[in-house]
This record gives structure tokens, C-alpha cells and sequence, in this order.
């Protein structure tokens, strides 16, 4: 059997994630690259050392550079923070590895464009972590659009929220800073959700857009009753103008209470509607105006092995999958692209695009003005 040796950097929220899709992505799908575990790095030693007994990684480094330069890693895995993405991108280029990083892509539009041109140089493969594509019922409904079963589409409009950031007391962070963090719900949010409306719509072209931070100081743990100043959006409102001419709307906060992972769309056309959030990720709503009129309504399609790769998981339907399980579709794809079995979408030449769309959304909103020929 073919292997491709992994090197992972990071063990937080989207370490383990990604550690568990690698051990699972074999027994889920056979793919044909077999992944073997063989580097993981975290700063701190106690940590990573546990982790790599935890998720089977054959050696262990609190230097990231060595898992870039071992030369029994094939594929660099990024899910360090924002800030060093470009860094651990562009030198995993430079030594020939493929690499898989986490969005958004970097901290800023210039590191964006230098890791695409690093990698596009060294000839490598590269994905960019937008999980929420892999989800079946998303596929499902990127089908029913090329199938026409909504007709000719008319308009999308999406929503991401989440509440992670709501409450006032919540300490001032590295979230906080562009410095560190770049933007905030644009990069940490919004941008999956650009990335489903590149997927089922097509390109975006211009946004017009407003950004406001609303909670402006936070309480400062370093300093004894200071605040700091909180530097990024926390909620963002655009309309966009897409390249084959349709129209949209996207919003996106970090502070809607209530809302743990509402990423939420709905893609109207002229013979019906889909209407999806993940917090129901097993189910889409579909209309069609191929239903007689008296039968009209939303049917509630729920995800099962008719929808792939739901079947891969397990052969009931409607007995869903779970965030985890869109990773392991996405390494899946990964280890497919780089054995030369389909191609890698989003790359870092189509995140980039994303980045874009972001980018221009901020300066939307500072010039108070659309801004038009984003994806040319
Ligand atoms: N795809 C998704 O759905 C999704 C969800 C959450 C986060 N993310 C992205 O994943 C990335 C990481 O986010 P997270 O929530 O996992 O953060 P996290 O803080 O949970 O984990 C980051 C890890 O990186 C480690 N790290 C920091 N600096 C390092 C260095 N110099 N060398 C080695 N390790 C270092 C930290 O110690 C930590 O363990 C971010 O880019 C974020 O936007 C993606």
C-alpha cells in the first residue's frame, strides 16, 4: 500500500480534529494514500509529548521547523493560529511538502498571495480547512443546483453566528488584535461562508459592506481593572454582486447569543429554494415547484448513504454525522488530490479568493463604497 508521512502542527481545537480524521480516514474510505503519523509539534513539551502517545504520532517536537524538515513528512499540516500560518506555509513549500492549512489562509490579502506564489512555485499540492463543504448534505444540494432542480438561481443569502465572543466579561485576547488575529468574525467566521457560496454559486465580484466592533474594550487580564482596546469587527453586513451577475447578502457576528454554529444559507431559484444551517447539519430544506400545487411546501431531506459520503459512516439514514466526520471527508479529499485523484478544491489559489472577498468586505466598510472586480 502507498503512505504519505504526516507532520501536524498544533494539538488544539483543530489538531485533534485533524489527528483524529488521519487516524480514522483509512478504515472510513481506503484511501489511496495511507496516512502515517509521524510528527507533531505544540510549543508546550508535557503536551505534546501526551498528545502524540494519544493520537499515535511516531515522534513529537516543540519546534515546528523540524517537522517541516523531516524528511519522513510528506504533507505539513497547519493549525497553529492565524499569525504564523504564511510562515509554516511558505517554508513547508520551499521543502517540497504539500501542505493542508487551516482557514482563513493568513493574517493578512500579501501573506495570502505569497503562499499561493510559494506553492504554486514549488509545484506542491495544498487544501485549505473548509470543512463545512465536505458535509453531505451540502454536496446534496450542490447536485440539485447542477441537476437545474431549482431552476436558474436567483439569489443567495447567508448568515454565520456564533456566540463565543458575546459576553462583555469575556477577557481581551489575541483574538482581539490584528496583529495577531487579523480580522474577526470575517476571518473566523464569515469566510466559511463565502467559501459554501464560491462552492454552490460561483465567484463573488463586489461587496458593499459595513463592519462595527460592539463590544470596544474588554477586560484586560495583564493589567489589575485596565481594558484593552479590541482592534477587529465583531459583527459584519454585505451585499454582494456575484460574477455570473446574481445577487446576495451575507451577515456574520461572533456575538449573537444563542447561536453556537449558525452557519445558515439559503440559495432561491426559479423553480424552488434550499434552505440549510449547520446546527441541523443532517438536513436540507427543499421547494420545487415540480411538487403539484396543492402539495406545496419545504420537505425536509435528512443526510443518508443516498447523499455521499454519508454511506462511508454508516448505512441508516438520518442518523447524522458530526463535525468531526466532516474532517475526515476533507483528509479524505486530501490524500485523493495529492495521489492524483481529483483535484484539491480550495487550494490556495482558490482561498485566496476567499481571502479576497474578505479583504474587500474590510475595505468596503472603511470607504464606505462597493468594491468591485474583487476575483478578476
Ligand atoms: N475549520 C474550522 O472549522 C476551524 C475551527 C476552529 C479553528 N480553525 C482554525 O484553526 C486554527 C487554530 O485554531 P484552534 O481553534 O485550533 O486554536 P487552538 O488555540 O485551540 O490551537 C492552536 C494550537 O497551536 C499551538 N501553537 C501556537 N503557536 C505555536 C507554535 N509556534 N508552534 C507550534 N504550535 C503552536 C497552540 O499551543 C495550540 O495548541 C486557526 O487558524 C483557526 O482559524 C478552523
Amino acid at each position: 500500500m502507498n503512505e504519505i508521512g504526516i507532520g501536524l502542527i498544533g494539538t488544539g481545537f483543530m489538531g485533534k480534529c485533524h489527528a483524529l480524521a488521519f487516524g480514522a480516514v483509512d478504515a472510513v474510505f481506503a484511501p489511496p494514500l495511507k496516512p502515517r503519523l509521524e510528527n507533531l509539534c505544540d510549543m508546550d513539551a508535557d503536551v505534546v509529548r501526551r498528545a502524540a502517545d494519544d493520537f499515535g504520532f511516531s515522534r513529537w517536537t516543540t519546534d515546528w521547523r523540524e517537522v517541516v524538515d523531516d524528511p519522513a513528512v510528506g504533507v505539513l499540516a497547519i493549525t497553529a493560529p492565524n499569525a504564523l500560518h504564511r510562515e509554516m506555509a511558505v517554508a513547508a513549500a520551499e521543502a517540497g511538502k504539500h501542505v493542508y492549512c487551516e482557514k482563513p489562509m493568513a493574517l493578512t490579502l500579501a501573506d495570502a498571495e505569497v503562499m499561493t506564489e510559494a506553492a504554486a512555485r514549488a509545484g506542491i499540492e495544498t487544501l485549505v480547512g473548509y470543512n463545512y463543504l465536505r458535509n453531505p448534505a451540502v454536496q446534496h444540494a450542490r447536485r440539485l443546483i447542477d441537476e437545474g432542480t431549482i431552476g436558474e438561481i436567483a439569489y443567495f443569502r447567508g448568515v454565520y453566528d456564533e456566540d463565543y465572543m458575546a459576553d462583555p466579561a469575556l477577557p481581551y485576547s489575541w483574538r482581539c488584535r490584528v496583529d495577531d488575529a487579523g480580522t474577526g468574525t470575517l476571518g473566523d467566521l464569515a469566510c466559511h461562508l463565502v467559501s459554501i457560496a464560491h462552492f454552490l454559486v460561483g465567484r463573488i465580484d463586489s461587496v458593499c459592506a459595513d463592519t462595527e466592533t460592539v463590544i470596544r474594550e474588554r477586560p484586560d487580564p495583564d493589567t489589575s481593572g485596565g481594558t484593552g482596546e479590541v482592534e477587529n469587527e465583531d459583527i459584519a453586513h454585505a451585499l454582494l454582486r456575484f460574477e455570473s451577475g446574481i445577487g446576495g447578502t451575507l451577515a456574520s457576528s461572533r456575538i449573537a447569543w444563542g447561536r453556537k454554529c449558525r452557519l445558515a444559507w439559503e440559495i432561491v431559484g426559479s423553480r424552488g429554494s434550499i434552505v440549510f444551517d449547520q446546527e441541523r447539519m443532517n438536513e436540507i430544506s427543499l421547494f420545487t415547484t415540480d411538487t403539484p400545487k396543492e402539495r406545496r411546501g419545504f420537505t425536509t431531506v435528512l443526510s443518508g448513504p443516498l447523499h455521499p459520503p454519508y454511506g462511508q459512516f454508516c448505512p441508516a439514514p438520518g442518523h447524522g454525522l458530526g463535525f468531526n466526520d466532516l474532517k475526515v471527508i476533507e483528509v479524505n479529499h486530501l490524500l485523493r488530490g495529492i495521489a492524483g485523484k481529483e483535484s484539491l478544491f480550495p487550494g490556495f489559489a482558490d482561498a485566496l479568493e476567499i481571502e479576497r472577498v474578505i479583504h474587500g468586505i474590510v475595505e468596503s466598510a472603511c470607504q464606505r463604497q462597493w468594491i468591485t472586480g474583487l476575483n478578476p
